[in-house]
């Protein structure tokens, strides 16, 4: 291993981001009383550009006005290719109340366009004497986005999350392809006639997923857009989960129960991981660094395997 240890991710549960537009706010309490740990009121790209500026006022009331509990409260903001962008972040910052947490960046492609936002922020901040830091979480949805991935998980100490966006990173690579998220008809293996469908968001993930872990970042994977799938979310969100992301969007809220249940360790993997953890400390205290647990090797790294899941289970608070 480098002798640069790998930074922690930020120590908060983070499996369900919950999205609604901003020009919706009657669904606005709905979103604080759901069961989502994360709640991104939306800016770009749910929001007509009509509808910009008065979205943008009805986000900034709701920081103030809505009990939004013990939920992280996130914005995403219009992209460096607009004209909303920059008034997106000043606004919000010098307007909103202390209970924003977090700006979302959609769109990035390098790791400057981080740094834009950071420095606004920052001054913005300074001037009005905010006290307590804004986070940023950003989403890679471009080609730029995934060929800058890792200089964009190491762009910020503000940095806190990276989301994979199936639909604008699809057309921006100009996949075929128009479902958001899952399985892709035409993306297939053949084995003796038969055809066994393989992941077309696999390697991005794990691009991003190497990315985060290497700079302390969370991943997240996007938007499964066909609310009316569960099974499809839920094989979406378990092939996620097993890559090492930690959480995944809701783009209605049903699909919040559907996250929580993925990316909540169940009590059978809690249980082993704990198992592990006490077949490996009667080994050390044996002299040896490895042992058999259930027939199969267990060793040091295992620890470092069980200690991941007993340490998101206890941050999750179950
Ligand atoms: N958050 C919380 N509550 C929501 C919600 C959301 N995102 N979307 C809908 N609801 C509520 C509705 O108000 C309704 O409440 P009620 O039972 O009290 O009347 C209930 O959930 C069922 O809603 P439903 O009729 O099934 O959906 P809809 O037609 O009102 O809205 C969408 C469907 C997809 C347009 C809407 O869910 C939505 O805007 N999702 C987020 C889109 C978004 O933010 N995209 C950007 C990220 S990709
Ligand atoms: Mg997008």
């Amino acid at each position: 291993m480098s002798f640069r240890l790998q930074p922690p991710a930020p120590a908060r549960p983070n499996r369900c981001q919950l999205f609604g537009p901003g020009s919706r706010p009657a669904i606005f309490a709905k979103m604080a009383t759901s069961a989502a740990d994360v709640v991104n009121l939306d800016l770009e790209d749910s929001v007509s550009p009509d509808d910009k500026a008065a979205a943008r006022t009805n986000v900034i009331a709701a920081t103030r006005d809505v009990d939004w509990g013990d939920k992280y409260l996130s914005v995403r903001i219009n992209g460096l290719d607009t004209e909303w962008w920059y008034r997106d972040v000043v606004d919000l910052l010098e307007q909103a109340g202390d209970r924003l947490d977090q700006i979302m960046i959609p769109k990035v492609g390098c790791a400057a366009d981080v740094y834009a936002v950071d420095a606004l922020v920052t001054a913005v901040e300074r001037a009005k004497g905010r006290t307590r830091p804004i986070t940023l979480e950003v989403i890679i949805e471009t080609a730029a986005g995934i060929a800058h991935v890792e200089e964009i998980a190491a762009s910020s100490p503000r940095l806190q999350a990276m989301s994979l966006g199936a639909a604008d990173f699809a057309a921006s690579m100009g996949m075929q392809t128009t479902g958001i998220g899952g399985t892709q008809e035409n993306y297939y293996m053949l084995h003796e006639g038969a055809r066994h469908w393989s992941d077309p968001w696999h390697w991005a993930q794990a691009a991003i997923v190497a990315a985060c872990r290497t700079h302390g970042v969370l991943p997240v994977d996007g938007p499964f857009g066909d609310f009316s799938d569960d099974e499809g979310f839920r094989a979406q969100a378990r092939r996620s989960a097993t890559l090492g992301m930690v959480g995944k969007w809701a783009i209605h809220p049903k699909q919040v129960a559907l996250a929580n249940e993925v990316f909540t360790p169940s009590e059978a993997q809690v249980q082993e991981a704990r198992e592990i953890l006490a077949a490996m400390a009667e080994a050390k205290a044996r002299g040896e660094g490895a042992t058999t647990y259930k027939g199969r090797l267990v060793d040091i790294a295992s620890i470092k395997q069980a200690e991941g899941i007993v340490r998101q289970v206890e941050r999750i608070g179950g």
